[in-house]
């Protein structure tokens, strides 16, 4: 027993298929890149928790950098690939849920990246936030991304029926948009969403539902836990803004990254 809740999407992480699909050397993401650049000059005297660290696509860019590293997941078989790519680095197969094996204020950043967060519902998430602060030290970064609410009008719409010129794919669009709208029958009554778990489609169908959330929105969770110095940036931007920002509650990217800092005093 490990009195967390189930997560459906553990076991399709376990799969080898899916490992692999993690496994591939992509670079960072454009607001990835831009953290990296702003860490360079202290990144030496960084203790970093790579959260989620999945086939290791982040260990690749940050972990030669920092002065300690420990990349975490709760699929066994993303460890193992990890341990066997990267031998010089530690990782350990552990719930963001539950960082028991950290003491408090013992890292100075904390990353949780390509929204492995929003696998959590929303009860979850705040018990993973709460544990991602409590382990970050009095002025530590936490960089997380999430799936964005204002982007689901384009999912919805890429599980549209559609007839194609071909039977194959008229039936191929049929048989998906029924997946979709059995899986998320009420989707359409609960729009605009400023937070909600929604089956996305993710991994074909194989995950559980996702946590979607407005900017504005995960700016205010994050507030609400204490977090200052907040800002976001699209997935296909480098730039990241104040989380104030007039722009953000419209922001419309597919998902957000939210940096953040715990306060220096308590
Ligand atoms: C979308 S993948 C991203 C992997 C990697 N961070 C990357 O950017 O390529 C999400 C990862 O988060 C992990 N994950 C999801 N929920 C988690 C949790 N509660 N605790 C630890 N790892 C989790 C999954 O096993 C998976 O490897």
């Amino acid at each position: 027993m490990t009195g967390l809740a189930p997560d459906l999407s553990r076991s399709a992480y376990e799969s080898p298929d899916i490992v692999a699909l993690y496994a591939r050397p992509d670079g960072l993401q454009k607001p990835e890149q831009t953290l990296l650049a702003q860490l360079a000059p202290s990144l030496g005297t960084i203790d970093m928790l790579d959260i989620g660290v999945g086939g290791g696509r982040t260990t690749r860019h940050f972990a030669p950098l920092v002065r300690t590293y420990l990349g975490i997941d709760y699929s066994a078989a993303m460890i193992e690939h990890c341990r066997q790519e990267f031998p010089s680095f530690r990782f350990a197969v552990a719930d963001a849920r539950r960082l028991e094996f950290a003491a408090d204020e013992s890292y100075d950043f904390v990353l949780f990246s390509y929204n492995g967060i929003d696998h959590l519902d929303r009860h979850e998430r705040l018990t993973a936030l709460n544990e991602m602060r409590r382990v970050l030290r009095p002025g530590g970064l936490m960089v997380f991304s999430s799936h964005n609410a204002n982007y689901l009008p384009a999912i919805t719409d890429r599980f549209r029926f559609r007839v194609h010129a071909g039977l194959r794919e008229t039936l191929r669009s049929f048989k998906w948009s029924c997946v979709f709208w059995a899986k998320n029958g009420l989707l359409q009554y609960r729009m605009p969403l400023a937070a909600g778990r929604v089956h996305d489609g993710t991994h074909s169908f194989r995950s559980s539902a996702l946590y979607y959330v407005r900017p504005d929105v995960g700016v205010a969770e994050l507030r609400r836990l204490g977090m200052v110095d907040i800002a976001c940036a699209g997935n296909e931007s480098h730039d990241f803004v104040p989380g104030d920002d007039p722009r953000l509650p419209r922001d419309s990217n597919p998902w957000i990254y939210y940096m953040s800092r715990k306060p220096e005093q308590a």
